[in-house]
């Protein structure tokens, strides 16, 4: 144990030296993404921390005073992926002004159009609630289907595969049987015949929820596909502007398509594709060759950070096979710390280290944020307490919750710290089964690959959250991404035994 306690010298300093931002100035690349020919669609491209978000917001409001200037004008919406990404991205636009702008998540606008077109449910099934529904149509499909092995298959084969089809609206056996399924992931080998199964329990679960008037999320999208052309124009945006749009689903991104009327900007980073949605723009219908622009400086993260979090991001089968996609991170002037990794024995010993990093941290660094970014909600839970009993007030950034930019300890999972930012980042629980999880059994080569470059990528996003100073914690069993770093980039923390 390091005598200048947990964190040591190197993790601490720099925290204080790196002056607080507020107002910002763009820079001419951004500019350019902002001033964009307001009638044509354009992609914004760019590596995590290069102002994807920012600059969505401040095209926003540029579109909106363009409407100012003409008289009447366009309507304006910003989607954001979450709850705490909007919050988030609202108030990061107060660093660029301070003009307000309309921010959602692509479900609220959906729910308030299918509201105001009297086509919404009785209610929207999710969670548990969902699983249950899904558990049952398995079961009753079974029955049809005796000694079928794909009913061997844990519930989450059938949840992800469900959802699948539905973020690729496929509705009717004859589309199922006909799409390719390939970078479908987590996916066991399927053949012609096992389809008419998973259609089988596909279609009873929709059945059911028709008949108690239930809708799920992932079908809000699908509803409104369906009633595109009756939907009023004054339900449609003129210009649509959708921040990490990489982990929509292809119909999501198709009702934004549909329901706007000038132009689209979309900010997407496929380099941090955390969900398995697996699309083209042209699939989507969006044709935006020659509109995309790319920005590859990070404005958020030290450059001991960025390198470190390349070094395990040239491991990425599209960085390998240097998809026109993928964006190599410009090296930041900002410096700080490096990185520390800490190997604790086991996720107890994580617990109390964690416990007394975040208080050092605390104390240190009073007016900063600190984001302890873990796996699973549970786990979230056990650290919430062990926080609590050392005194420490935490706050859970998950759906609704959670104001991120407030100094304190903040709490997420890798999933819920997309898109957000933190002075100080511990990401935490990297052993084998946790990240990554469990390798899904009986799965095709291909998919093994794609699942592993996800779980990845979960971990690329959640060390990119950082600002100034990086703790990664791998308790035992190890992560094999330790090992694709590079472990010249960070400092060694030690085992950590209590
Ligand atoms: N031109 C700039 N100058 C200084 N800071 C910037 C600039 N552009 C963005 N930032 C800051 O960099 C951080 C990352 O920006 P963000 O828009 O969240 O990036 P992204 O969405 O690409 O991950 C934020 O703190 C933002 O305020
Ligand atoms: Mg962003």
């Amino acid at each position: 144990m390091n005598r200048k306690g947990a964190l040591g010298k190197a993790a601490v300093g720099g925290a204080t030296d790196l002056a607080e931002t507020d107002r910002i100035v763009l820079t001419k690349k951004q500019r350019e993404c902002v001033e964009y020919n307001p009638n044509q669609h354009l992609l914004v491209r760019g590596i995590a921390g290069s102002g994807k978000s920012t600059v969505l917001i401040e095209r926003a409001r540029h579109l909106v005073r363009l409407r100012t200037l003409g008289g009447t004008g366009p309507s304006v919406l910003v989607l954001a992926f979450s709850r705490p990404l909007s919050n988030y991205m609202t108030q990061l636009g107060q660093k660029t002004g301070t003009d307000s702008i309309d921010i959602r998540t692509f479900h609220s606008m959906a729910w308030s159009i299918l509201n105001s077109m009297n086509l919404r449910p009785a209610d929207v099934v999710s969670g548990r609630d969902r699983l249950d529904m899904i558990e049952q149509a398995v079961k009753d499909a079974g029955r049809n289907w005796s000694g079928h092995r794909l009913f061997a298959q844990p519930l989450s084969f059938w949840d992800e595969e469900i959802k699948w089809m539905k973020g690729k609206s496929i509705l009717d056996f004859d589309t199922y049987s006909k799409t390719e399924r390939l970078g479908r992931g987590t996916s066991v080998r399927v053949t012609a015949e096992d389809r008419r199964v998973i259609f089988d329990v596909f279609d009873r679960y929709r059945q059911s929820l028709k008949g108690k008037n239930l809708m799920d999320y992932d079908d809000f999208a699908n509803v409104l596909i369906e009633h595109m052309d009756e939907i009023p124009d004054d339900l449609r945006w003129d210009h649509l502007l959708i921040d990490e749009a990489q982990d929509l689903h292809e119909s999501q991104l198709c009702v934004c398509a549909g329901i706007c009327n000038i132009s689209l900007t979309i900010a997407a980073d496929k380099a941090q594709n955390i969900y398995k949605t697996g699309f083209t723009w042209r699939s989507i219908g969006i044709d935006i060759r020659g509109r995309s622009k790319m920005l590859d400086n990070t404005h958020r993260s030290t450059r001991e950070i960025v390198r470190l979090a390349s070094s395990l991001q040239r491991h990425d089968p599209i960085a390998l096979s240097k998809d026109e996609e993928f964006i190599p991170a410009a090296l930041p002037t900002k410096s700080g710390p490096l990185p520390v990794l800490f190997t604790p024995g086991d996720p107890d010993s994580e617990l109390n280290l964690i416990s007394k990093l975040v208080r050092e941290l605390r104390r240190n660094a009073p007016k900063h944020t600190i984001g302890v970014i873990a796996r699973s909600h549970q786990r979230i839970r056990e650290i919430d307490q062990c926080l609590r009993r050392v005194g420490i007030d935490p706050e859970s950034v998950l759906r609704d919750e959670g104001n991120v930019l407030s100094p304190g300890v903040k709490l997420t999972t890798y999933h819920s710290a997309k898109g957000l930012e933190f002075d100080h980042v511990l990401v935490t629980g990297l052993s084998e089964g946790v990240l990554p999880d469990q390798e899904p059994p009986d799965s095709a080569e291909e998919d093994l690959k794609e699942w592993l470059a996800v779980e990845r990528r979960l971990l690329y996003v959640a060390m990119t959250r950082a600002k100034t100073s990086l703790i990664l914690i791998a308790p035992s069993p190890q992560s094999r991404f330790i090992n694709e770093m590079d472990s010249a980039l960070y400092e060694d923390g030690g085992r950590y035994a209590v």
